[in-house]
């Protein structure tokens, strides 16, 4: 059995990781690994390759930036003569990026079976192009993995067919067990106690320049409480030089993006986190660390109900009142660190296993 995989952006590298290595341990089964190039500089992707230990790209498209159309199109256009080359049995795409439902749509055109990593998740708001991309990748695909009971439902009420659909738990969580204890030896030792975690990437943060500038003023004034450590996606790197002068506090440090062991590290110790990511929600929920939400709705609802994350919207006086609470909950601890993982099923490192183990026990069923 020849299975494809496409991966293009900096989440998914450690959503496919785990698959790619749970496969490799089945017989009979042959893999390919294709890079889109929708991340392409060394921080955003080689260096993710490298601390997962994943094997290099058989093949990387070099698709690059763009529109949202340029983007999907470009991936379309350089994967199908791949797909009609390598003749794969199944391709296995992951998360909810523009190379995600690129690579779908080629594939469902082309007859060639799709699994779709990361399944069901639902923010229910079309503003985001992820949601886009996860409505159409979940009705292309033949084989749903989900990694939360809430996926499942959303994808029953959208009228999949359940004999589609698993539930195997969270990837990002496997490779996140496995690294843990490599990440913590590779915690700075420059870094004071307690601190903040941030990370902003999302148009609807970044893209507006007044908001994002009332952003970053809150957390310079967090940072008379606490350090506020900001490793800076390149997208908001360009916003950030657009607005000009930035607010100079001593202990808000804006940083490079960081590796994912180095980033893995700071989060387990972070007295908070502030983020519109989708996985670094998921990653302090495992964590147990607290979560503060710079948006309006999340597609991992999961993370709420776990009692971990806090959706603040656009609402500096929500942050900036949750993080307080936050801080002083954890002086009356008389701690910063949070022990102990909030326990979500399947969330054990075990989930690419069972993909693994679905797609051998069933090679001609899926479709
Ligand atoms: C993409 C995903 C988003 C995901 C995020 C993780 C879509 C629609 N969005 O957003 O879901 O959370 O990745 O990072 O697929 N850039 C570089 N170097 C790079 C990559 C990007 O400088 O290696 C800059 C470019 O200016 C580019 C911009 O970042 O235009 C945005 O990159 P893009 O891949 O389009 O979207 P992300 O914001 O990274």
């Amino acid at each position: 059995m020849h299975i494809l995989h496409v991966v293009g952006a900096r989440p998914n590298f450690m959503k496919a990781a785990p698959v790619l290595r749970a496969l490799s341990t089945h017989s009979g089964v042959r893999q390919t690994l294709v890079h889109t190039g929708q991340h392409y500089d060394a921080a955003m992707s080689e260096v993710f390759f490298h601390q997962l230990e994943m094997p290099q790209p058989d093949c990387n498209l070099g698709v690059g930036s763009g529109t949202h159309a340029q983007q999907t199109a470009a991936v379309m256009i350089a994967l199908e003569p791949v797909l009609l080359e390598r003749k794969p049995d199944l391709v296995l795409v992951y998360g909810d990026v523009n190379s995600t439902v690129a690579a779908a749509l080629v594939c469902s055109k082309l007859g060639i079976r799709v699994g779709h990593v990361e399944a069901g998740l639902r923010s229910r708001d079309r503003g985001m192009p992820e949601e886009i991309n996860r409505l159409l990748t979940d009705q292309l695909s033949d084989l749903l993995f989900t990694p939360s009971a809430d996926g499942d439902e959303n994808l029953l009420h959208e009228g999949i067919d359940g004999a589609k659909i698993h539930r195997v738990g969270n990837v990002m969580i496997d490779t996140l067990v496995r690294l843990l204890p490599r990440a913590k030896e590779k915690f700075p030792s420059d870094v004071p106690t307690p601190y903040a975690l941030v990370t902003l990437h999302r148009p609807s943060n970044v893209d507006d320049l007044p908001w994002l500038a009332k952003l970053l003023a809150t957390l310079a004034d967090l940072s008379t409480h606490l350090h506020v450590i900001f490793p800076v996606h390149p997208r908001t790197r360009e916003r950030l030089e657009a607005i000009g002068s930035q607010p100079s506090r001593a202990r808000l440090r804006l940083v490079e993006p960081l590796p994912y062991l180095e980033f893995l590290a700071l989060q387990s110790r972070a007295a908070l986190v502030i983020t519109d990511s989708g996985g670094i929600q998921e990653e302090s929920t495992f964590l147990n660390v607290p979560c503060l939400t710079v948006r309006e709705n999340t597609e991992r609802p999961i993370t709420i109900t776990m009692g971990t994350n806090q959706l603040v919207g656009r609402d500096l006086e929500k942050l900036r009142a949750a993080a307080n609470k936050i801080l002083q909950r954890a002086a009356a601890r008389n701690e910063t660190k949070n022990p102990g993982t909030a326990g979500v099923p399947l969330w054990d490192g075990q989930a690419a296993e069972r993909i693994a183990q679905i797609i051998v026990r069933a090679p001609v069923e899926v479709r």
